[in-house]
């Protein structure tokens, strides 16, 4: 099957070149175990996913990234993978990922999947084998070292070194102490990689999203880490992220393998800069389409990292955006756009107000900056429904490993209060992201016939996609403009992004700028009408409102604009 599938791009006719056609794509994440339950165990799955692609269809997006579908013990909820051949039986079969594969790309969808090889689950059979002893054939497939080297915690909490006593030897695990990390040195464990790619590729897949990509080059000498963020420990990136070789490595994976085949690739990157991303994506260097970068993630943080109560400053997150829209356009790179994803608190919580009055309207606004801007976008499942944070009272009610970690530590050893703990928890746990999708009004939000794995948000019973579909104003029919427009304008794929009035801690004010033609985008981050006056620079004589969250926005644009609270405003001139 590898020959037909490398002879379908030789061929050329059947699919068109993604790799060239990446501009006015937009991609729509799904979280396979929250998505839609269909077999009735609480659990979503890929049937689930397969009943609902009219609606994405309708959506309008081009691409779907699946969120990982492979065996798994569900450490970490599918990042700990025992076998990358497999589905994880409670999501369904092979046969099942084929007809789904099948049914999306009838409906002009394309699949990309999550690729997660900086680390396997310690139940996969390489690492069962690796931790019997130091001269088996998989002894050197992971990271062993006869002491704990260095200072290095796991990000999801204690030692990233964790003793093994067959092997009386320690492995090194930059997540859980499920998750080893792979030892890329060694040339077998990227042909094993190389193998799992062509595997699925020659399935017909469109591509890849690659976890925690810029980890995988792990710098020989181990050096000790900073201790940041009041943590108990040193980071692990000092060590891994954009490691001595890692670009030789994707290069290599790219020759191998990527190359071979139509797909679109994009890296998680943390701790990646937009001059470190320039060498992932430069076109040139033959590495990835993209990456995912964390630097407007990073702008709510603390002395105590992630976990919070700080609300992002609107100055500091348009200068982080502008160097990256900057350097993509300058290096030939590529952006990705997005503002949460299942590791995320939900949008419209963090970015904008989720209060009964501004959820709907911040929710298009932050649709809006985003989607007018140059790169990829991705839309995070519930995002194109404002779904807002969880609302979890106890700790119970969390069920992802980096939440209940950070309740033990805050508590425990950093000693606040469980009620502060739970407030910061509920700003920013990835289980946010990871409620049910509310599809309708019946019990369980028409996700399963059955108790879900994490609790519904009670607000489904308003805030759900049958409501969404029977109202021409909601946040839905918006996104699905938003995602036209990228397919009607190429001045949204093309256009030079200019940012306007940079010291303004209110508005969100750029330009697209092409040769003929260009765009003014206008955004209010705040819940007050603010009289704007757009810089005077900016001249339209002819032009005409594309899209707008208020129903009685100038048609025609003016330097002077009244801008109500959360309003945005897309205006083209020519
Ligand atoms: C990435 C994933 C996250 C996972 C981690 C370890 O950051 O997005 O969900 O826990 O990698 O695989």
């Amino acid at each position: 099957t590898e020959r037909k599938t490398a002879d379908r791009k030789d061929s050329g006719k059947e699919e068109q070149k993604m790799e060239l056609n990446l501009g006015d794509k937009v991609v729509y994440q799904i979280y396979p175990k929250s998505f839609r339950d269909s077999d009735g165990d609480g659990i979503g799955d890929l049937n689930g996913i397969r009943k609902k692609i009219p609606y994405l269809a309708k959506l309008g997006v081009d691409v779907l990234w699946l969120n990982p579908i492979y065996a798994s013990p569900q450490v970490d909820n599918g990042y700990d993978i025992s076998n990358y051949r497999e589905i994880e039986p409670t999501f369904g079969t092979m046969e099942d990922f084929g007809n789904l594969l099948a049914e999306a790309h009838e409906a002009g969808l394309k699949i990309i999947l999550d690729l997660v090889v900086n680390h396997t689950s310690d139940q996969h059979p390489w690492f069962q084998e690796s931790r019997k002893s130091k001269d088996n054939p998989y002894s050197d497939y992971y990271i062993w070292k006869d002491e704990v080297i260095n200072n290095w915690g796991s990000s999801f909490g204690g030692s990233a070194w964790e003793y093994a006593e067959e092997r009386a030897q320690y492995y090194l695990h930059c997540f859980a102490k499920e998750q080893p990390d792979l030892n890329w040195e060694n040339p077998k464990v990227r042909q094993e990689v190389y193998d799992i790619l062509r595997f699925w590729l020659d399935k017909g897949i469109d591509g890849f999203r690659m976890d925690v990509i810029s980890l995988l080059s792990k710098d020989q000498s181990f050096p000790d880490g900073p201790v940041i963020q009041n943590k108990a420990y040193g980071s692990y990136y000092a060590g891994c992220a954009n490691g001595p070789r890692v670009h030789e490595f994707l290069q290599e994976m790219n020759r191998e393998v990527l190359s071979k085949y139509d797909i679109m690739t994009v890296g998680e990157t943390p701790h990646t800069n937009a001059d470190e991303a320039a060498l992932y994506t430069d076109e040139s260097r033959k590495e990835l389409n993209m990456v995912f970068h964390f630097d407007h993630m990073h702008l709510d943080y603390d002395e105590n990292g992630k976990y919070a109560t700080n609300r992002v400053p609107l100055v500091a997150l348009k200068k982080v955006m502008t160097q990256w829209q900057d350097k993509m356009h300058e290096c030939n790179g590529w952006n990705s756009l997005y503002w949460c994803n299942h590791d995320q608190a939900r949008a419209v919580t963090r970015f904008g107000n989720d209060s009964e009055e501004y959820r709907e309207i911040s929710a298009k606004m932050l649709g809006t900056c985003l989607h007018m801007m140059q790169g990829t976008p991705y839309i995070y499942e519930g995002e194109e429904l404002g779904m807002t944070n969880a609302d979890f009272t106890k700790i119970e009610e969390y069920k992802d490993v980096e939440a209940l970690d950070i309740f033990k530590d805050f508590t425990e050893r950093k000693g606040f209060s469980k009620e502060d703990t739970l407030h910061l928890l509920h700003l920013k746990s990835r289980d946010n992201a990871r409620t049910p999708m509310q599809w309708d009004a019946s019990e369980n939000a028409g996700f399963s016939e059955a108790q879900p794995w994490i609790r519904v948000n009670a607000n489904y019973k308003r805030i759900n996609t049958e409501n969404a579909l029977a109202d021409s104003d909601s946040v839905f029919y918006y996104y699905q403009k938003l995602i036209a427009l990228r397919h009607e304008l190429p001045i949204i794929t093309d256009g030079v992004y200019e940012l306007l009035d940079a010291e303004n801690e209110k508005i969100y004010a750029y330009l697209r700028k092409g040769e003929k033609e260009s765009l003014i985008v206008l955004c209010n981050f705040t819940d007050e009408t603010v009289e704007y006056e757009v810089d005077e620079s900016v001249k339209a004589e002819r032009s005409k409102l594309v899209i707008s969250n208020y129903k009685d926005a100038p048609e025609k644009f003016a330097s002077k604009i009244t801008m109500k609270p959360y309003g945005a405003y897309v205006y083209y001139t020519k």
